[in-house]
């Protein structure tokens, strides 16, 4: 008999520290890690590199099959880094401006369902943590354990602020807690696979939390399920 994979899955709005603590799960228990977004972001980008309009499903759709993207982590680096067609876009992927053409493609029906094997391919023993909108509620159902990590939209801002500083970029709180409201707006409104806790979902809220203090509450989790 194949032993089924175990997955946590995290979903929750930009900000609320879904990126760190899955990092942090993944190399605590030694499992994969899926990062949906940058699937997302990388999308976006390609579609602005080759001058198509966000809304222009039919090439967005073709162009989310034959995406040419590569992961890679390296020892002693911050995260994974991505390639789209050979060049290493991590950086660029980053910012707010990508987020939000993300934003726009993940609104593509036909899009979504042209990724979903790409995330599914991720579920590989020992075990996958899986970040994103819809990790419970669509591309891993089944999951033993689902997550829907929140924070307050001025705590999210003040993190995405402090993360484009350590990045070497530059941020304007006030912009920035404008353009979190909107995404969430966005992920939230839409018709195809909108983010919304799982039925099933334990919801965390990070506002007061530590990243360290998210984890444990997950760890925790899982071992109670027998899932560790
Ligand atoms: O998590 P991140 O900020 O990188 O995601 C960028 C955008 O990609 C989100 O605002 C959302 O619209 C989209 N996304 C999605 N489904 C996922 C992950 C991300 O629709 N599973």
């Amino acid at each position: 008999m194949t032993k089924s994979v175990p997955i946590i899955t995290v979903d929750g709005p930009g900000g609320a520290g879904k990126g760190a603590v899955c990092k942090q799960i993944a190399e605590t228990l030694s499992w994969h890690l899926l990062d949906s977004g940058m699937l997302y972001r990388l999308l976006a980008l390609s579609a602005i590199n080759h001058h198509v309009a966000l809304d222009n499903e039919a090439a967005i759709e073709v162009m989310a099959s034959a995406l040419d993207v590569q992961f890679a982590s390296a020892a002693g680096q911050k995260g994974i880094r991505a390639f789209l067609e050979g060049d290493d876009v991590t950086a660029e992927l980053r910012s707010e401006d990508v987020g939000m053409a993300a934003s726009k493609v993940a609104v593509i029906a036909s899009a979504r369902l042209a990724l979903l094997a790409r995330q599914r391919a991720f579920a590989e023993l020992p075990g996958l943590v899986a970040d994103g909108r819809d990790m419970g509620t669509v591309v891993f159902k089944h999951a033993p354990l689902k997550i829907y990590l929140t924070a307050s939209v001025a705590e999210r801002a003040k993190r995405r602020y402090k993360q484009l500083l350590e990045n070497g970029q530059s941020g304007n709180l006030a912009r920035l807690t404008e353009a979190i409201g909107a995404r969430d707006r966005a992920d939230m409104g839409r018709s195809v696979s909108p983010l919304c806790p799982a039925e099933d979902a334990l919801i965390v809220d990070s506002t007061a939390l530590s990243i360290d203090q998210v984890c444990e509450t997950i760890i925790s989790e899982a071992k109670s399920r027998l899932l560790i």
